[in-house]
């Protein structure tokens, strides 16, 4: 009988290993930002004190910040208020100069700051700033290792006009430098008929916003985009908070009028408790 041949041995297949399935990046931690505006004196560090103690008591799910006028960061940094980061309102472009009354990012990050707004829509009505010079503020916070939380929105007749979608993706196009990070970068959407009014957009509203916003920071800055922060601001109080915080894409707020008291902006802390 012939020998039976042996069958032949079928070698493994190299199957390269299935490729990993793309992470979802993980949800950012919102951020409540304080933003005091033209207000308060060493008088209102009180306040400062009543937050962290209120937040030591009962940890929040999200970062806390106060940016006050840059008079008060020095003084504030001296309270050392665990858990309350602090950041400035504005920056000039240059690191120092002849640009007499102009704060620069370094000097906030030298008092203490940890961000700096920019392109707030009263700097962009009262200082006439163009989305070219919001951009190179943005730059301006990331030399100086600042998180610059970039500000855009509608105003009423815009949003009347059905202008909305595209004024602020093209804000957003204009204002952020290439090479933004979720780490150095928050958007804060801040439609400019709500600030101070007590009007606020409907969730439907703030949700396509925010859809539209993530899209094309997703676009821009790929995963950095999908993990980049973006807030809502106007009109933000405790007693919807809670409702405009869930909206999706919400990650956060930018506060005004009632970042003021431990109280109340405490109460919309509360909405990340
Ligand atoms: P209000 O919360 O007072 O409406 O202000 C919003 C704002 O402009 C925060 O930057």
């Amino acid at each position: 009988m012939a020998p039976r041949k042996s069958a032949p041995k079928i070698k493994p297949s190299k199957r390269p290993n299935p490729p990993n399935p793309p992470k979802a990046p993980k949800p950012p931690k919102p951020l409540v930002a304080g933003n005091w505006k033209m207000n308060g004196t060493r008088k209102q560090l009180g306040e400062l004190r009543k937050l962290a103690t209120a937040l030591a008591r009962k940890k929040a799910k999200a970062e806390v910040m106060i940016c006050p006028p840059a008079t008060l960061l020095g003084p504030m940094a001296a309270v050392k208020a665990k858990g309350v980061l602090l950041g400035g309102q504005d920056c000039h472009a240059n690191v120092s100069g002849a640009h007499t009354g102009d704060v620069s990012a370094e000097m906030l990050k030298d008092a203490g700051a940890k961000a700096v707004i920019v392109g707030h829509s009263e700097r962009r009505a009262d200082h006439g700033e163009t989305d070219k010079q919001v951009k190179a503020k943005v730059e301006a916070a990331h030399r100086a290792g600042l998180v610059a939380i970039m500000c855009i929105g509608e105003s009423l007749k815009q949003r009347k006009a059905g202008e909305t979608l595209k004024l602020v993706q093209s804000q957003l196009r204009g204002s952020l430098p290439n090479g933004c990070t979720a780490k150095n970068t928050v958007i804060a959407y801040e439609p400019v008929w709500a600030i101070g009014s007590g009007l606020t957009p409907t969730v439907e509203q703030i949700e396509a916003v925010h859809t539209a916003l993530r899209t094309a920071l997703m676009r821009r800055f790929g995963d950095e985009g999908a993990k980049m922060r973006i807030l809502y601001g106007g009109s933000v109080k405790p007693s919807n908070a809670a409702e405009l915080m869930a909206v999706p894409n919400v990650n956060g707020a930018l506060v005004g009028g009632a970042s003021l008291t431990a109280k109340d902006f405490g109460g919309i802390i509360d909405a990340y408790r």
